[in-house]
């Protein structure tokens, strides 16, 4: 393990960006309950926009929705969906479009994680994972792309950094996540021409996450032998710095790209 010279501070986007770059703008957003979506959600309400968080516990929703609210000053409501089905996630859109008639982001981030050996993994177990992250991100744009395209809006696929090479145990997401990868740059090549753009960020570990607690055995924010060359884990603020970003118009010409925001750990090398 390389010593720690250095840690990367945690910065806040509103100490970087105007305050209403999102004014009158839309968020659509799978997963924004809870972890790192939730995240992604407040900062970009920070910056003027209102919000839409879709997932599957109606209560967690809803109170996430108030707090997001109450936070930023925006409006967040909470639209109860299953990303595995494509009747409830319309009903989620026509529900956005009912209250705030239009979407011009989206942040497909719904996912699902366990440990498991290949060995050990059931067909019904590899195929939930491929549902939920896979699947789910296909259902999710089918559902929105009329609504995006007529905005010109912008999408952000949440995916990891797993795949870049064998992760132990992780044989389900990590197909899974790169077959978000694809699913993003195919919608990038397809839909620039009406002038929507499609990035992915790939967060490295993440603090205080679900994600995080699944793969250090319920560690919480540890993981053994772990260390990066900016010094510490991902966290959540990074994150959103990077979704701010991307929605922000000094992205209007970056799309089709994956952003691994991981302090230069896992995808640069495995070990450091
Ligand atoms: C082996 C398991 C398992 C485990 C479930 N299964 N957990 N197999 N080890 N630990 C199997 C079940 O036995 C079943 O197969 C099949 O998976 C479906 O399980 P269900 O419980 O019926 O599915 P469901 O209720 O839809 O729940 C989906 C879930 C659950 C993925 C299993 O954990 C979930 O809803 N998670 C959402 C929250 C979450 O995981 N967030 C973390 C995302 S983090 P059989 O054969 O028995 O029928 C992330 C980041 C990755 O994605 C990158 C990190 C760096």
């Amino acid at each position: 393990m390389a010593p720690s010279y250095f840690l990367a501070p945690i910065v806040d986007s509103s100490s970087t960006f105007k305050d209403d770059i999102f004014k009158g703008k839309v968020l659509f957003c799978t997963g924004g309950g809870s972890g790192i979506c939730k995240g992604m959600t407040e900062a970009i309400m920070r910056h003027g926009a209102d919000a839409v968080i879709v997932g599957r516990k109606a209560d967690r929703l809803a109170a996430s929705a108030k707090e997001l609210s109450e936070k930023t000053g925006k409006t967040c409501i909470p639209a109860q969906a299953d990303v595995r089905d494509p009747k409830s996630l319309k009903d989620a859109v026509q529900k956005t479009i009912e209250r705030f008639g239009k979407i011009d982001f989206v942040i497909c981030g719904a996912a699902g994680n366990f440990m498991a050996p290949i060995s050990g993994l059931s067909e019904n177990a590899f195929r939930t994972v491929i549902e939920i992250d896979t699947l789910g991100t296909y259902n999710t744009i089918k559902a929105t792309i009329p609504h995006v395209r007529k905005s010109k809006g912008a999408y952000i696929c949440v995916s990891a950094t797993l795949h870049y090479r064998g992760t132990p145990y992780q044989a389900h997401v990590s197909a899974a996540k790169a077959g978000v990868d694809a699913i993003s740059n195919a919608l990038a090549t397809e839909e620039g021409p009406w002038g929507v753009r499609s990035n992915v960020i790939a967060p490295g570990f993440t603090s205080g996450t679900e994600g995080m607690r699944v793969m250090s055995g319920n560690k919480s924010n540890t993981a053994d032998g772990f260390s990066n060359p900016l010094g510490r884990f991902t966290e959540i603020p990074d994150l959103a710095n990077a979704a701010v970003f991307l929605f922000s118009p000094a992205a209007c010409y970056i799309t089709g790209q994956v952003l691994p925001v991981d302090g230069g750990g896992e995808h640069l090398r495995g070990d450091f």
